[in-house]
């Protein structure tokens, strides 16, 4: 006959795999409808909120120069909403234009908020900040590779309209926020 503590701690371990499990497929889900046919299950690891913002012009694509970074605020000029826009040259998780290859992302680090505008590795489609070396990969999504960052890098969702770049939302929380500002904040 099987202890309380032994049926307890079975139904514990399969209620906890099936909870992992869902939340892994909700947000690979959610990430799909996002960036469709451009989520692998290795993205869906963590919980992300995906939130619709206003839609602002960002950059023409003929503009924009392979590993020449262009900042921007999105989607205001409030505290931490500054963000960087890349073109890496190689595909990427969300990317818009013809290669699939433009991805822009929040440039506070998740860790202490530390400026990432001085930290791209063009050579590993790397961004890595400079305070305590976390460094976050630009082709996945922004998950973190090493240091001490627990979440990936909010990811700009971006949309190609023509020659136009527009961004209309954000795949997780500014540095800083409980809830992401709206254009009103400044
Ligand atoms: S603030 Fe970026 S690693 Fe600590």
């Amino acid at each position: 006959m099987k202890s309380s503590n032994q049926s307890c701690s079975s139904d514990c371990v399969k209620r906890r795999g099936f909870l992992q499990t869902t939340a892994a497929s909700v947000t690979m889900m959610l990430l799909a409808d996002v960036f469709p046919g451009r989520v692998s299950a290795q993205d869906a690891g963590t919980e992300v909120p995906v939130v619709e913002l206003s839609r602002q012009r960002i950059a023409k694509l003929s503009d924009l120069t392979k590993d020449v970074p262009i900042e921007f605020n999105y989607p205001s000029r409030a505290l931490h909403t500054n963000c960087i826009l890349y073109k890496l040259g190689t595909e990427a998780g969300g990317g818009v234009g013809p290669d699939a290859d433009v991805v822009a992302f929040s440039a506070r680090c998740t860790h202490m908020g530390g400026d990432l505008s001085q930290g791209y590795i063009a050579e590993h489609k790397l961004v890595g900040c400079g305070e305590h070396l976390t460094t976050f990969d630009l082709t996945r999504h922004g998950i973190m590779v090493a240091g001490h960052a627990t979440e990936r890098l909010p990811q700009i969702i971006l949309e190609l309209d023509g020659d136009e770049i527009f961004a209309t939302g954000i795949v997780g929380l500014f540095y800083g926020y409980h809830q992401n500002p709206t254009a009103e904040n400044n």
